[in-house]
């Protein structure tokens, strides 16, 4: 069921980049494509970073990570993704974008049992599906950030999704990337963002309302409930105009005050300070 041999990746950022990552260090012949040279730059850079961080941990070698290096292109040219058996869009959480990286891709990809893949964490799978003529081939699949790190992967059939599709992700995701993988049905934030978004907006509203610190938040969960980073931490590292962006999609979907964005989150947004990636969110990053 390992069919897929060559793999596309359009958007170069945190996700994308990661997503390009893993696939390479599996043996994959990957494209991954961006808007601009510099944004692809910015990618490969990322993606050779984390390669180095990985030798250094021990995970793989130097040979590997020149190797995985090797099997990656880069190329602002759509027209390289027309052979490609898997192409997984992993651009920012803007819905009328990705549709129409579904509509260019439905024209670009020659194979006709190629699938469409979005890595998105809250954009209907519909509506991605009904921008090509195949939405049977079209599927959700979330990874989680850091890629190479966090073992799982969100599979998101639409309602029209075809069961070879669905098969044939699973098998890639879990035999080729050695993922663990869930399946969610096709509603905003899936499983994992349903759960962690209103959290992580829960943190911001405490902070906005003075009733405590972020490094005291963070403490709190780190230390009283054992998770790896607490929740401003973890909101600078996902990135807070991602995280706006799935909150008012959830917002969008259910009309619940729990995925309502808070001011203190817009107002950062606005001003720029998106976390980790532009250098300061709720803490600095030097
Ligand atoms: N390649 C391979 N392995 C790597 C690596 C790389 N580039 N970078 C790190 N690692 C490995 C390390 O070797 C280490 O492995 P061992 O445990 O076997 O030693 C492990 O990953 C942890 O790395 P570090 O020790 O460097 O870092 P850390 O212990 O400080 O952990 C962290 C950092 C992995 C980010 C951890 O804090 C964590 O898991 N945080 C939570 C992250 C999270 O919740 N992410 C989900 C966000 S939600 C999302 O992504 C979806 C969405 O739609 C928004």
């Amino acid at each position: 069921m390992a069919d897929i041999q060559r793999v596309g990746v359009i958007g170069a950022g945190l996700m994308g980049s990661g997503i390009a990552e893993v696939h390479a260090r599996a043996g994959i012949d990957v494209v991954v494509t961006e808007v601009s040279q510099p944004a692809l730059d910015a990618g490969r850079a990322r993606i050779e970073k984390s390669l180095q961080r990985g030798v250094r941990a021990g995970k793989l070698t130097e040979a590997d990570a020149e190797a995985a290096l090797k099997r990656l292109t880069f190329t602002t040219d759509l027209s390289a993704f027309a052979d490609r058996d898997l192409v997984i869009e992993a651009i920012l959480e803007q819905e009328q974008a990705k549709v129409e990286v579904f509509r260019s891709l439905d024209k670009v990809v020659e194979r006709e049992d190629a699938i469409f893949a979005s890595n998105t964490s809250s954009i209907p799978i519909m509506k991605l599906g009904m921008a090509t003529r195949r939405p049977a081939q079209v599927i959700g699949i979330h990874f989680f950030n850091p890629v190479p790190v966090l073992p799982l992967v969100e599979l998101v059939p639409s309602l029209l999704t075809g069961e070879e599709t669905i098969a044939r992700a699973e098998a890639h995701a879990t035999e080729v990337l050695g993922k663990t993988v869930i399946r969610s049905q096709d509603r905003a934030g899936f499983i994992v963002n349903a759960l962690l978004v209103p959290y992580l907006l829960s943190a911001i509203r405490m902070i906005e309302s003075g009733f405590a610190s972020a490094e005291d938040i963070d403490r709190g969960m780190e230390l009283g409930t054992a998770h790896p980073m607490g929740p401003l931490r973890l909101s600078d590292l996902i990135g807070l105009d991602t995280i706006k962006a799935i909150a008012e999609s959830m917002y969008e979907e259910f009309k619940e005050p729990l995925y309502s964005p808070p001011p203190l989150l817009l107002r950062m947004v606005d001003a720029g300070l998106l976390g980790k990636k532009s250098g300061r969110g709720f803490y600095s990053y030097a």
